[in-house]
């Protein structure tokens, strides 16, 4: 029997992984086992042919995590899954992880933390995401198959006139489950044949139908290239009066993103927003001021690089021109999630962190960093982006 069948043990996954090593500047190639009867783990080193990582169990990675394009942090390295180690895994493993191309339309932005629940509650993990300010002439280039249409110039105000989220989500036959999820294009017709479907759950008419999802492999190769090909496209933010939150990987990880997300957008206006992620050195030097001040800064440093995260730039919706960043912070409560629970129960971090360096989310502290924090969050090119 082959050693990764699946048998009664689990099966053995096995994906080729790069590691940029920023001292040396060296970028390494790992073959990467992943056992799922015990999630264990095992690396061996491409170039120097030897064994790198002997079987070890490493429960913080999970089965859903490994896909193309996917980074995991595996001790303090952080591994960028390229391709497929061998034919078993691709053949198992290809059609679990389809991608497509999804986009929350201007229409539907106050309920952008409620799409995302209905995402991971049916299973689809989001791989990219980006909000995004689309001129005409962007609007225009991704909807041109529809030029010359009665609904065409709607169509094109509506995409431009706005901020639209654009996604890419990877899961099993997710091209199909995303346009099922969404409903019939006419939010009329699908209040009617698909109730609980989003377009009828936040959509208004047949134009603003609250969420697009690509309709065929290609199209949502080239979709999501649009979108997704430089990392500033159609930058949102506008970097005066507003502050930072972070939501944290643990928490982005345990599927709690779009209800921390549907809180904030209760009281607060969300103007840009993006999916990204730290490598160790981006993590500590985002955190540096807390070097050699709180103890825990190295297991803050490798939780905020442990995995995706998502970096809102928030604005108060009641009076925009206002410092929203103690309104803000008030708003996550204490720092130690252990601390909230007790004191301000209500908060962001008593309902959805865990502890004092898990704790949901990070916010800017001093009113005068808010501006500082999302400009070097949205505009910054680090290392690991
Ligand atoms: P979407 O899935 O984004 O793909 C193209 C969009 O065009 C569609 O959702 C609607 O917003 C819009 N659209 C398609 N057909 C019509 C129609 N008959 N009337 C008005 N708008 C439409």
């Amino acid at each position: 029997m082959a050693l990764n069948d699946i048998n009664n043990d689990g099966a053995r996954y096995a994906f080729i992984c790069t590691w940029h090593d920023p001292m040396t500047d060296i970028t390494w190639r790992y073959q990467f086992m992943y056992h799922t009867n015990d999630q264990s783990i095992e690396m061996y080193d491409i170039k120097n042919q030897k064994t790198f990582l002997k079987r070890v169990a490493y429960p913080a990675i999970t089965l859903e995590q490994l896909y193309i394009g996917s980074t995991i942090l595996v001790y303090t390295r952080q591994l960028l899954i390229e391709d497929y180690g061998d034919e078993f895994t691709r053949k198992h493993l290809r059609g679990l992880q389809e991608t497509t191309c999804a986009m929350i339309k201007p229409d539907a932005i106050c309920n952008a933390g409620k799409i995302l629940e209905c995402i991971t509650r049916n299973g689809l993990l989001i791989k990219h995401m980006r909000m995004c300010q689309l001129s005409r002439k962007q609007a225009e280039e991704f909807y041109n198959v529809h030029q010359g249409k009665p609904f065409y110039e709607s169509l094109i105000q509506l995409i431009s006139n706005g901020p639209v989220i654009a996604m890419e989500l990877v899961g099993e036959n997710a091209l199909c489950r995303w346009r099922l999820l969404l409903g019939p294009t006419s939010t009329e017709v699908a209040r009617i044949k698909a109730p609980s479907s989003i377009r009828a759950q936040f959509g208004t008419d047949t134009t603003m139908n609250a969420c697009h999802g690509s309709d065929s492999h290609e199209n949502a190769r080239i979709e999501t290239l649009f979108f997704f090909r430089c990392w500033n496209m159609g930058m949102s933010a506008r970097f005066r009066n507003c502050t930072l939150c972070i939501i944290r990987p643990h928490a982005v990880m345990s599927g709690c993103a779009g209800a921390i997300l549907d809180r904030i957008l209760c009281q607060f206006d969300v103007t840009a927003m993006e999916l990204t992620q730290f490598s160790r050195h981006a993590a500590a030097d985002f955190l540096a001021v807390y070097q050699g001040i709180c103890p825990d800064f190295c297991s803050m440093t490798h939780e905020l690089a442990s995995g995706d995260f998502i970096i809102l730039e928030i604005v108060d919706k009641e009076n925009p021109c206002s410092n929203p960043v103690n309104k803000f912070r008030e708003f996550c409560g204490p720092a130690d999630s252990c601390i909230a629970r007790a004191l301000r129960p209500r908060s962001l971090r008593a309902e959805f962190g865990i502890n004092k360096v898990k704790n949901a989310v990070h916010c800017t502290d001093i009113p005068d960093d808010g501006e500082l924090e999302v400009g070097y969050m949205f505009t910054h090119q680090w290392e690991g982006r």
